[in-house]
């Protein structure tokens, strides 16, 4: 709607200040309808950003193609601006507030000449519910709006509940591309290359982005808020904002356990999250497949919550062997970025199980089979309402959560990181994820396969200086004692000499998520290494798989050389913290060099 929906005066003063920035042709009040998103939708389809996929093949889905400039999340771009610069870390880039709101002052100015300002009022987390935070998002592009109504709940509720409150998020994105002739035409995905800014303010709890239409650079409430400025808010009340999957893991005697695990981007979080097991008559349904608001319950334990309400999923390689549930997901109602376009109307990417043809790749160009190319970008994502996800748990509204009983840690190494490693307390643990390595991908812009430390998989996403983050995991410990979670290391990717993959993944990692909730009930027998914990012979279940034995314990075994080589290189990560590297984790580091070093 064009008039404001709500008599919330900071709100009414912000939107109104940043349109007189701005200067869009007209202000639209998001209401999250379906009308709207056909409207919006349509929009997209008018100006040759999106196309409609075959009605018949994937009813009420959207195919669009980036810029290839804008592709991904752009780290060297991103920023923390806390007032003090040592409050941001050495892990983040800085710059001083109001000399950055200068700089975007200059490029905002003007930049929606020509579009329309969209206000999009969303909830991340159930409306209405205690855990749940309140944001608003401006931008000038529909593309945002589709995705955020599929991402987040988006609409009138949301003001309804926030009422005259000042407590949201006040996020400003805009393309940076105004059109400022009279008959200018628009381009298909309008961006500004050059020019890309996603900068946080998390004193004042807001998100200023430019330049970038895409993933989290544009959905201002997935990683911006959910993470960046979450994180933030969760140090000083008291809670964890991570960047992890939430899963219920139901065994065939029917107890249920709930298990959330961090691994960094397009390193395996959509595809356990709702990972079909070999296993029989275990079963694994989804509660979140990204991020999860964990809080302490009244029993004491720690529950989790998954904010969003989409999945804004990594395309490539999701087949109906590798992630049937993300593929029925995607049936319908979808969006579809830098995939390949089949000849029929339909998506198409590498790895998804179905015989390539000619296609149209996602540069527009015919595409075959044999051409040496691509046809999606590796980076090419869906966005999925989490609602048609067939193995959404039925608990995943709950605002009360769910009660975690396994963190798994996880990246993608192929040397060094065993299957499977068990912490030997919460401190080992955190230690554990503060050292997390794992080799880049494509979700970040940067070069692919090249190792490096990523916290928690939070490097990207933590709001704050990292050292004082590793003191609020201490700090969570100590509180919950007891009845926090056990804490895991696995590793899906490891390699053999000669390139292969010595772990089949996917729907045998059941049998990795088995051993877990079996330490969890105190069942399953674990032998100590150097590392901390592995499975005791015969107590990680192997039955009916289809591997040598020799192949499974490289899987399971430490190379203390090879790690005693890497830690000089742990140790310069952990002295990157400087005084606020927790003592605790310092100790840890010379408990695992005399582990090593002990024959
Ligand atoms: P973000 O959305 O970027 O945070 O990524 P994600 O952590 O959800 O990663 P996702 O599940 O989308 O997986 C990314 C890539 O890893 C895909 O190409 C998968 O096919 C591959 N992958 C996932 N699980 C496994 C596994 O168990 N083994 C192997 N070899 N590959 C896997
Ligand atoms: C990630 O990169 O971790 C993602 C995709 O989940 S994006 O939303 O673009 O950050
Ligand atoms: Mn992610």
């Amino acid at each position: 709607m064009t008039s404001a929906p709500t008599s919330n005066k900071l709100l009414l003063d912000w939107v109104e200040d940043v349109k007189s920035m701005c200067r869009p042709d007209s202000v639209y009040w998001c209401d999250g309808s379906d009308a709207e998103f056909q409207t919006m939708a349509q929009t997209m389809v008018d100006c040759g950003t999106a196309m409609w996929l075959s009605p018949e093949k994937r009813p009420n889905s959207l195919y669009i193609r980036s810029d290839p400039a804008d592709v991904a999340r752009v780290e060297d771009r991103t920023f923390i601006c806390s007032e003090n610069e040592a409050d941001a870390g050495p892990t983040n880039h800085w710059k001083d507030p109001e000399e950055m709101k200068e700089i975007l002052r200059g490029f905002y100015e003007g930049c929606m000449q020509g579009r329309t300002l969209y206000v999009i009022p969303y909830s991340m987390g159930p409306v209405g519910s205690p855990i749940a935070k309140i944001g608003f998002e401006i931008t000038d592009s529909p593309y945002v709006v589709c995705n955020m109504h599929i991402m987040a709940r988006v609409g009138s509720k949301v003001l309804e509940v926030l009422g005259d409150s000042d407590d949201f998020v006040r996020g400003i994105h805009s393309v940076g591309h105004p059109l400022t002739e009279p008959k200018q035409a628009d381009l298909a995905w309008p961006c500004n290359a050059e020019n890309k800014y996603i900068t946080h303010y998390p004193e004042t709890r807001e998100i200023w982005s430019f330049g970038s239409g895409y993933g989290g650079n544009a959905l201002l409430g997935k990683k911006c808020h959910a993470l960046r400025i979450a994180s933030v808010q969760a140090k000083d009340e008291g809670w964890m904002a991570e960047h992890m999957l939430i899963l219920k893991l139901t065994s065939p005697e029917s107890e249920v356990k709930y298990v959330a695990a961090a691994f960094p981007s397009a390193c395996g979080k959509t595809n356990l999250a709702m990972m079909t097991p070999t296993l029989p008559g275990w079963k694994v349904e989804t509660i979140g497949d990204d991020i999860a608001w964990m809080k302490f319950g009244e029993d004491g334990r720690l529950y989790a919550i998954n904010p969003e309400a989409g999945f804004f999923g990594v395309a490539p390689g999701t087949s109906m062997e590798s992630n049937p549930n993300a593929l029925k997901s995607v049936s319908s109602n979808a969006i579809f970025t830098n995939c390949a376009l089949t000849k029929d109307g339909d998506i198409w990417w590498e790895d998804m199980g179905v015989e390539a043809e000619e296609l149209t790749d996602w540069l527009s160009r015919p595409w075959t089979p044999d051409c040496g190319r691509t046809a999606a970008h590796p980076n090419a994502r869906f966005t999925a309402r989490a609602s048609q996800c067939p193995v959404i748990a039925d608990e995943w509204e709950d605002p009360a959560g769910v009660p975690i009983s396994a963190i798994l840690f996880g990246g993608r190494r192929a040397s060094a990181q065993p299957l499977i490693t068990e912490a030997l307390d919460w401190e080992h643990g955190t230690f554990m994820g503060a050292m997390m390595a794992s080799e880049k991908t494509a979700a970040a812009a940067g070069v692919v396969g090249e190792l490096r430390r990523d916290p928690m998989a939070m490097l990207p996403f933590c709001g704050y200086h990292m050292g004082d983050y590793f003191a609020h995991w201490i700090k969570m410990g100590e509180k919950g004692g007891d009845k926090m979670p056990k804490i895991f290391y696995v590793n899906w990717f490891r390699k053999s000499d000669d390139g292969r993959w010595l772990w089949p993944g996917f729907g045998e990692n059941s049998r990795v998520l088995k051993w877990v909730f079996e330490r969890c009930e105190g069942t399953a027998e674990a032998v100590p290494n150097a590392l901390g914990l592995t499975a005791a012979p015969g107590s990680l279940d192997v039955e009916n798989l289809d591997m040598l034995p020799e192949d499974l314990e490289e899987l399971l075994s430490v190379d203390k050389a090879l790690w005693l080589s890497e830690m000089p290189s742990i140790r310069e990560h952990l002295a990157k913290f400087g005084d606020r590297l927790p003592a605790a984790l310092l100790k840890q580091a010379d408990a695992l060099e005399a582990r090593l070093k002990d024959a």
